[in-house]
């Protein structure tokens, strides 16, 4: 398993014209998945904010163990967190970094709770996922940025194969770290609520009706309220209570 230093390079130069330097990057053409990369990096390649990059996943999972498809042309990192707080919702801040760097690019993409961003027709482009154990936190980002296939079954798509553009890899990535890093600065001075706040008003989802079903399985009707500023859970007026929602899949009717 040995890193790409022209790619470690390239990136470098991206991030420090944003003044980001002395990151460590690692950038390999094929894992299982960048998120056991991370876990299984020495302590001694490790500092907050290092980057786990692949060119290919082998076995790339996403939320409740399901597989994670990165064809080619895909984005697929993950970052670890050594300086973390274990309150802070990080898929949500990496989700809204994510659609902040597409907003550089297009207007065609929202968020969805939990932690995903979709095409303006429904279909995804990009999942996120954060793990912590052995004191890191791995913050696993997935965007489907030039990919042209998709297995059918995935409701799944690319910005090229919406917006017949290509994108350069390293730049997207370059932009999407630097706003990622740049909110965790902000979390860090400012806390969390005024990231959760961009967060609700992106993914407009405030006033409507929403089927969710739960990590159970069991489902949970109502009109979204909104986001808990603190915690990112979902606040749906039940029955005229209020119910809080911490994960599951929401469904708009
Ligand atoms: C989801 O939507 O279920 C989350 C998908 C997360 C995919 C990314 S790709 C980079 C990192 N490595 C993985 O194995 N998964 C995450």
């Amino acid at each position: 398993m040995n890193g790409i230093p022209e790619k470690e390079r390239r990136l470098a130069g991206i991030l420090s014209v944003k003044g980001i330097t002395g990151l460590s990057i690692y950038c390999y053409s094929e894992v299982e998945s960048t998120m056991d990369t991370a876990f299984l990096l020495p302590i001694s390649m490790v500092s907050d904010r290092t980057v786990i990059l692949a060119d290919r996943q082998t076995q790339g999972r996403g939320r409740f163990d399901r597989t994670w498809y990165d064809g080619e042309g895909s984005i697929a990192l993950s970052v670890i967190l050594t300086d973390y707080n274990f309150r802070i919702p990080y898929s949500m801040v990496a989700s809204y970094a994510v659609y902040k760097t597409f907003l550089e690019y297009t207007g065609m993409v929202h968020l969805k709770w939990i932690n995903d961003v979709l095409w303006e027709n429904g279909k995804k482009v990009s999942g996120v996922l954060a793990e912590e154990r052995a004191g890191r936190t791995v913050i696993g980002i997935g965007v489907n940025i030039n990919t042209l296939h998709f297995p059918p079954e995935l409701n799944a798509t690319s910005y090229r194969l919406e917006s017949g553009k290509m994108l350069d890899l390293e730049e997207f990535t370059g932009n999407l770290l630097s706003n990622l890093f740049a909110l965790l600065d902000d979390i860090h001075s400012n806390g969390i609520e005024p990231v959760l706040t961009q967060w609700e008003n992106a993914s407009k989802m405030k006033g409507r009706n929403a089927v969710v079903v739960l990590d159970d399985g069991t489902k949970c009707e109502g009109f979204v309220k909104g986001l808990d500023k603190k915690t990112g859970a979902l606040i749906l007026n039940v029955d005229g209570g209020t119910r809080e929602v911490y994960g599951g899949s929401i469904f708009f009717e």
